[in-house]
């Protein structure tokens, strides 16, 4: 059922409708000037040299990982605290997901653990800023640069944050986004790869596009032979996929990245005001985020005390959402999802913090358009059912 306040709600003007629209009549529905100018958008906003569209985040990390060549045998640290993505990107590669605990406060990895895991055959660590909190990266990627291993930056949740003077989007040898509607900004479905990295970039260009050679006139060179292998739309140089951006998407992708300053500003201030509001809840913990100026808020999850538990916080999710009001338990821990523990045998206990954590977390309604009533019913309703839960516990 839709609730009267959901828990997210993408912000469309009429300057994305009307790229949107613009595009359709355009005659250019994929690869056009849209993907390269999104592209480029991406890029200098991460500082990076290269920005390659894609059809998901998710699609994105499969990408990169491909085109690190990991692959059976090889290991990937990573969090078992975020979307299940972030895992399943390793298994899609054929390697072995290592999830190391996380850290309490941030909710992010923990670098000191990640050095305990690193084996002779961790190849790379996908390192996620949990709800756009950018705590740890830059040591994380100093444990993996002094380790010699690959750092990817699962940025698919801080679009627009820094840390310190650097972007999200900046660390690592590369780094994906995505734009699913509840994201800062929204492409309906879609992702991009930015990275630094020549090669990277130009096998992730092929990859996305059924192995298609990236610059095929140049690769057929004279030899018609070679012409007719690489120099047409039928050339197909490596293992690909379609994993395309449509120019539509990447159109909404422009009109949404020319309103980022304007739509996270309204992220933030909403946050600010959900803190104010919920300050006084001595049964909550708030969000940790660092520099609250320089967040990319992307959800806003509160956590319970101690005092309270798994029943009593899917109480109150269903409570909320009895009254209409968007609730989630974001996020079950991944290791603990069915297909994990039939694969790799994982159990209650493996991860203590991240299971600790995941068992008390709330999703409240968060999008920049949710104004000052709905934030007040929100936080009423909240209140009532602790109250309830403190009534139900004497
Ligand atoms: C941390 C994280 N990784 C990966 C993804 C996957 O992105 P997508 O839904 O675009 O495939 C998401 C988004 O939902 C995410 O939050």
């Amino acid at each position: 059922m839709k609730s009267i306040i959901p828990l997210s709600k993408p912000s469309i003007t009429k300057a994305e409708i009307d790229a949107v629209v613009e595009t359709l009549v355009s005659d250019r529905l994929s690869m056009g000037p849209r993907q390269a100018r999104f592209e480029e958008m991406l890029a200098d906003l991460t500082r990076r040299r290269h920005g390659i569209a894609v059809s998901s985040g998710t699609a994105g990390l499969h990408l990169v990982l491909a085109a690190l060549g990991i692959g059976p045998g090889d290991e990937v640290i990573t969090t078992p605290f975020s979307f299940i993505a972030s895992s399943n990107a390793i298994l899609f590669v054929g390697a072995k997901p290592v999830f190391v605990d996380i850290d309490p406060g941030s909710l992010n990895l923990d670098p000191k653990r990640i050095e305990k895991a690193i084996t002779p055959r961790t190849r790379a660590i996908i390192a996620v800023e949990v709800f756009g909190n950018p705590t740890h990266m830059e040591a994380i990627e100093k444990v993996a640069q002094a380790h010699e291993i690959v750092l990817i930056e699962d940025a698919c949740e801080g679009l627009g944050g820094m840390a310190d003077d650097r972007p999200i989007g900046n660390f690592g040898r590369a780094s994906v986004f995505g734009f699913y509607p509840n994201k800062q900004i929204t492409t309906g479905e879609g992702g991009m790869i930015v990275t630094d990295d020549d090669r990277i970039a130009e096998l992730c260009r092929s990859m996305r596009n059924q192995g298609r050679s990236v610059n095929p006139a140049e690769l057929a060179g004279p030899d018609p032979t070679n012409a007719a292998r690489y120099g047409t739309w039928l050339g197909h140089e490596r293992l690909g996929y379609n994993y395309r951006l449509n120019e539509m998407a990447c159109a909404l992708g422009i009109a949404q990245m020319e309103r980022l300053d304007e739509l996270l500003e309204a992220r933030r201030e909403l946050a600010m005001r959900y803190i104010r509001r919920l300050m006084e809840f001595d049964e909550l913990i708030l969000p940790d985020m660092p520099s609250a100026q320089n967040a990319s808020w992307f959800v806003f999850v509160v956590r319970l005390t101690d005092l309270f538990g798994l029943v009593e916080r899917d109480r109150i999710i269903q409570g909320l959402r009895r009254h209409d009001i968007g609730a989630a338990n974001y996020f079950p821990c991944i290791h603990l999802q069915p297909f994990y523990r039939e694969q790799f045998g994982f159990k209650p206990g493996d991860f203590p913090i991240a299971e600790h954590i995941s068992n008390r977390t709330i999703a409240l309604p968060f999008f920049g358009e949710l104004d000052e009533t709905a934030v007040e019913l929100v936080v009423q309703t909240l209140k009532v059912m602790l109250q309830r839960e403190q009534l139900l516990k004497r």
